[in-house]
């Protein structure tokens, strides 16, 4: 089958193996131009329901920039059109240097917070619950708004001060969702206690399709709690194209619109079953056309997915 810019039919999607009930498929190239008319795959957080598309924006590093107009206009021109191609979900963090006043400042000026779901954490209470709190309130100012689409505690920082504070700000309305992040292996056994204990909306943990830890115990456990999952570092900060950027796609992927290996990667990725979204380093527009096509179309079943992590181990 030839991959080009036409449709995939539900039943050459079947042929192909692909999760059903996932839609249409489209060549990227096509979705460029049809963004608005082609299916935008999402699933729900399993504590409301509520949906949210596959891929939304990580803003480590790259966002924590100064305030030149060099530095910031592409990441105006993200944060622009994010929205309109269906996206919502950003995520950032006080730790991540300016990343929260330039993302606040921005979605002020282009006036589209409200149709941003908007997540940053907190990790100011490894010094305790009032330093803690101090920082959520500092977030709300840089960030420009009155409440948090989604609060987690970073790296399990000060977890058993600040669980009642988010609990209590949940309660109040200023945090819509609460979880834990971790990007540590040796901290899984620590986030998986909570998970058990507390009714976490989300967590965050890394993964990737070369770094498949979390699928041993974070992955399952979050399943069987209605836990939903945010994966960080979902290109290893950009190991993946290092290890396969040069090198072409085989012609299996490309049948499924799959046109580049940012998303190969993505697809591969937010097909597990227990993975709601995952947040992908984005901070060139070119950048969220590639990633963001990676939430529409047709996803890669379980013998497809072993297909993919096959490719990569074997590379
Ligand atoms: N909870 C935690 O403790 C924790 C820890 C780390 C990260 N995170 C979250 O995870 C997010 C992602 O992490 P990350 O940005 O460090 O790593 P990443 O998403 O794994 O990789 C980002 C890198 O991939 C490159 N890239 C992005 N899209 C690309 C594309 N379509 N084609 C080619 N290259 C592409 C970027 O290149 P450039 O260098 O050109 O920009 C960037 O260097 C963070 O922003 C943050 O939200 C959370």
């Amino acid at each position: 089958m030839s991959h080009g810019n036409r449709f995939l039919t539900r039943r050459d999607a079947l042929k192909l193996g692909l999760a059903a009930g996932a839609g249409m498929a489209l060549g990227p190239r096509a979705l460029f131009a049809q963004s608005a008319s082609a299916e935008l795959l999402s699933k729900p957080i399993p504590s409301s329901g509520e949906r949210i598309p596959l891929i939304g924006i990580g803003t480590a590093r790259r966002y924590d920039v100064a305030t030149s107009e060099e530095e910031l206009a592409p990441l105006r021109e993200v944060l622009r059109n994010f929205p309109g191609l269906g996206g919502k979900l950003v995520d950032t963090a006080p730790s991540y240097g300016n990343a929260e006043t330039v993302v606040g400042n921005l979605l002020a000026e282009l006036g589209n917070r409200d149709q941003i779901f908007l997540a940053t954490k907190v990790g100011a209470g490894r010094q305790g619950r009032a330093a803690g709190i101090a920082e959520m309130e500092g977030s709300l100012t840089r960030l420009q708004t009155d409440h948090f689409d989604l609060l987690e505690i970073h790296n399990l920082s000060g977890t058993a001060d600040m669980l009642p504070v988010l609990r209590e700000w949940k309660q109040e309305g200023r945090i819509r969702y609460y979880g834990i992040t971790t990007t540590s292996k040796n901290q899984y056994e620590e986030l998986a206690g909570f998970m058990r204990t507390e009714p976490l909306d989300f967590i965050q943990v890394d993964y990737a399709i070369d770094n498949r830890s979390a699928e041993d115990l974070l992955l399952p456990l979050a399943q069987e709690r209605g836990i939903a999952v945010l994966t960080a570092l979902p290109f290893g900060r950009g190991r993946v194209f290092e290890a396969f950027g040069d090198t072409a796609l085989p012609e299996w992927a490309t049948e499924l619109g799959i046109e580049t290996w940012a998303q190969f990667a993505l697809k591969f990725n937010v097909s597990h079953p227990a993975i709601t979204a995952a947040i992908p380093g984005t901070a060139r527009p070119e950048y969220l056309y590639d990633n963001f096509n990676a939430s529409r179309g047709v996803l890669p079943d379980a013998a497809t997915r072993q297909r993919m992590a096959e490719l990569v181990a074997n590379a």
